[in-house]
């Protein structure tokens, strides 16, 4: 059984390392391994905008660069500077990301630590582009 409020409040932490100068939109991610290890992640934003990176890949890259490729859930956390988290879906490029590893199954959490919703892969990435296609 996954604990999604504990992978939240994983998420919601690491929220707090957000480097978001440019668009003060703070974002946390956590993600699940099937080791049971969890990686964290935070938006990385830059000067040259289009270098930033979303909390989701932040996590995902640590992961994959630590040798681990099996994910089970992804936690994420997202909302203005100052606000109360309430509700952030993934971009594209991040749904994409997390296509490249995971199943239709995956599931994808959104909300904060008290109140969330759980989606799989599939409902968030319908139709999606993969390695089948080439
Ligand atoms: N952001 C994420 O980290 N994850 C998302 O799924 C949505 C957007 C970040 C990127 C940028 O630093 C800020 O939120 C505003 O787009």
């Amino acid at each position: 059984m996954i604990n999604y409020k504990n992978l939240m409040h994983l998420a919601q932490e690491a929220r707090n390392y957000s480097y978001s100068p440019y668009s003060h939109f703070r974002v946390g991610a956590a993600l699940l391994s099937k080791s049971g290890k969890i990686y964290t992640g935070c938006n990385i934003e830059n000067a040259a905008y289009s270098a930033t990176n979303c909390a989701e890949r932040t996590a995902i890259f640590k992961a994959v660069s630590e040798g681990e490729r099996d994910f089970v859930a992804l936690a994420i956390v997202g909302g203005r500077e100052g606000e109360t988290s309430d509700f952030c879906a993934p971009c594209g490029v991040c749904r994409q990301v997390i296509s490249e590893f995971c199943p239709k199954e995956f599931e994808i959490v959104l909300g904060n630590e008290d109140k969330f919703k759980v989606y799989t892969l599939d409902q968030l990435l319908p139709l999606s582009f993969s390695d089948k296609d080439l």
